[in-house]
């Protein structure tokens, strides 16, 4: 199968605090500190996602020691990339000058996991060497601004991670059920002359407190869940990379699963929910802090539209 060989991260540099967003809607920084631990998030003004996306692929590909050219497989998870043709991971393939089948994949903030799953089938049928993901959105750009119920809890951003031959996927799950009506975001577009629905805005529609529920338990049973098809307890799990969405998630999570709450990395506090970036930023943040040494047991999770999750324990075995 697979070991991660390394990683990067790419945000915008502009930063928009909660006081900020206080003068665009009804809200204030205690408000969304206490209910979803977030200060402050990252916004698209200048950089395009192409270049986000190229900034982390180059740094994770710095990162791990890898050239372009030995690139067997990019996939890049991402709700919306620069175009609908060609893809997300075609324009980062031409920007990086590899030569390797190229595809997105769309499964939401659980994309990362979803892009891993996939990677670990090219493994499988021995088709691949070095692999880049690329996970990112774009939020800023289908955020209602004028909806203080959602547009507090997204920021722009996103990560990617070079993998190799290796064996450190222990246990990898997915999930999905088809749900359209508590978290959506339209197209919002349609060219065509004869169609005959009207067009929605394409903004997103969440309904947060069924999120909230459903986020909580799949955390703490898709955690559970890939622990023990690693062969694991959750006492082995040495930390955790869960989506960044709301600290209180988190922290639930960490209550319901009874693994000590300082083993959970956590940096919602600066970037939001930034949706399939969440995971790889964490991952790439908690490597280069020193966090992650050298055998440790990491276990990653996320969910998001679809309604998808996606769960996976590895075992860290970069210097
Ligand atoms: C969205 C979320 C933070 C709301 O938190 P909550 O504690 O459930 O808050 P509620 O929705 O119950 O709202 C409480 C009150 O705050 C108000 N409120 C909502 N947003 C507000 C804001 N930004 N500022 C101030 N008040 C706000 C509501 O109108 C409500 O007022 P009311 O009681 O007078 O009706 C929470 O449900 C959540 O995090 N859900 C999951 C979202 C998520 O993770 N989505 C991404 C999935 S990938």
């Amino acid at each position: 199968m697979f070991s991660i060989l390394g990683t990067g991260k790419a945000v915008p540099d502009y930063v928009m605090t909660n006081d900020e967003l206080s003068t665009m809607v009804e809200t204030n920084d205690e408000w969304i500190r206490t209910r979803t631990g977030i200060e402050e998030r990252r916004i698209c003004k200048s950089e395009t996602i192409t270049e986000l996306t190229v900034k982390a692929a180059n740094a994770a590909l710095e990162n791990a020691g890898v050239a372009p050219e030995e690139l067997d497989l990019i996939i890049c998870s991402t709700m919306r990339g620069e175009n609908l043709t060609p893809s997300q991971a075609c324009v980062i393939q031409k920007e990086i000058g590899a030569s390797c089948p190229a595809f997105d994949v769309n499964a939401a903030c659980s994309g990362f996991i979803y892009a891993l799953d996939i990677a670990a089938g090219y493994y499988a049928r021995k088709k691949v060497k070095k692999v880049l993901i690329v996970s990112m959105d774009n939020l800023s750009n289908i955020t209602d601004w004028t909806d203080r119920s959602t547009c507090v809890l997204f920021g722009d951003g996103g990560g990617a991670a070079v993998l190799g031959e290796g064996d450190d996927l222990l246990a990898i799950n997915l999930t999905a059920e088809g749900n359209d009506t508590v978290l959506r975001i339209p197209h919002g577009t349609n060219s065509s002359p004869f169609y005959e629905h009207e067009e929605e805005k394409a903004v997103l529609f969440m309904a947060g407190n069924e999120v909230y529920k459903f986020a909580v338990n799949a955390m703490a049973t898709q955690i559970k869940k890939s622990v023990e098809d690693a062969g694991l307890t959750l006492d082995d799990v040495d930390c955790v990379i869960p989506h960044q969405a709301n600290i209180r998630i988190i922290n639930t999570a960490a209550k319901n699963l009874a693994i000590p709450r300082e083993k959970f990395f956590c940096n919602v506090q600066h970037y939001g929910n930034t949706s399939s970036g969440s995971v790889p930023i964490a991952l790439d943040e908690a490597a280069r802090s020193g966090l992650l040494k050298k055998g440790d047991i990491i276990a990653m999770c996320a969910f998001g539209g679809g309604l998808t999750t996606g769960s996976c324990v590895i075992r860290w075995s970069k210097d």
